[in-house]
């Protein structure tokens, strides 16, 4: 398994430095200012990032399984533009996508428990913000190979979280929804009526919760170290958690807040 870990990387790594598409338009375009495009992978060394943070706002979005991650990051795209990125959507969409290289990869990995190598799901994310980078924008926040994105559900474990600040984009902020196991459970076995999720049962939605604790919080404690995180209270109505996490964020791209901050 690992000889299969180390060409997947050494492929990635490979193919990272081929993909035209993870620079803007202003990026690839002759009569752009050089100053004003992201950096891209090919005149980046391999500890530069693929994107420039200045330009580039990524957003991490954690907290427990049913905190309301994604009902909040919906809301978000609609108040500031942000294109907003699952990880477990992108591996799913990659398994079922007809021609892809990865597809297999995936499916064996999960079919056998593991967990997906991560230079996978990183590679995903680079991707997916590479083609939104590309496509032309008008709105606030995209202008000039700009862009800002909610990554929903990543990083989960402290491994993920290096890479990718290392590798694709230094990230901004992590926005922290938190509330009781209690609440998450009672929400979650609501959306398990109509979700479909596989995962949205009793004993799926327990082993969630450990693996949140012992692999994700060290992720939340790592960024608060940096000042990094957004803690926002969870368990009052969507509406009311709707406006605390927008409060936060127009701060934080106001370039207001520098430092933890709790909601
Ligand atoms: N503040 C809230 N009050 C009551 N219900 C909520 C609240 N926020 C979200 N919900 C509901 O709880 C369920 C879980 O929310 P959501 O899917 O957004 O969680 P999540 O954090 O993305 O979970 P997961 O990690 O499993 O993807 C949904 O059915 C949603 O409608
Ligand atoms: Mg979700």
């Amino acid at each position: 398994m690992p000889a299969i870990v180390d060409k997947i990387a050494e492929t990635l790594h490979i193919k990272k430095h081929e993909h035209p598409d993870q620079s803007s338009p202003a990026a690839s375009s002759s009569t752009a200012d050089p100053s004003s495009a992201p950096a891209s992978a090919t005149d980046a060394a391999s500890t530069t990032p693929v994107f420039d943070h200045e330009k580039v706002k990524v957003f991490f979005v954690l907290g427990g399984p049913g905190a309301g991650k994604g009902t909040q990051c919906a809301n978000l795209v609609q108040d500031f533009g942000f294109c907003h990125l699952s990880a477990g959507d992108l591996l799913r969409a990659e398994q079922n996508r007809e021609g892809s290289e990865y597809g297999e990869l995936i499916r064996k990995y999960i079919r056998e428990g593991q967990i997906v190598p991560m230079e996978i799901t990183i590679k995903l994310l680079e991707n997916a913000m590479g083609a939104e980078l590309a496509k032309p924008h008008t709105t606030e926040g995209w202008e000039d190979g700009r862009g800002r994105f909610l990554i929903d559900g990543f990083p989960r474990k402290m491994d993920q979280a290096l890479k990718f600040d290392e590798d694709v984009c230094l990230s901004t902020m992590v926005l922290f929804f938190t509330t009781t196991e209690e609440e998450m459970l009672k929400r979650l076995l609501e959306r398990a009526k109509t979700s479909g999720r596989e995962d949205d049962n009793e004993e799926s939605i327990r082993k969630r919760f450990r693996v949140y604790k012992e692999q994700t919080m060290p992720v939340i404690e790592h960024y608060s170290k940096q000042g990094k995180v957004a803690t926002i209270d969870a368990t009052a109505t969507i509406e009311e958690v709707h406006q605390k996490a927008k409060e936060i964020i127009s701060k934080i791209l106001a370039g207001e807040i520098g430092h933890n901050i709790t909601a």
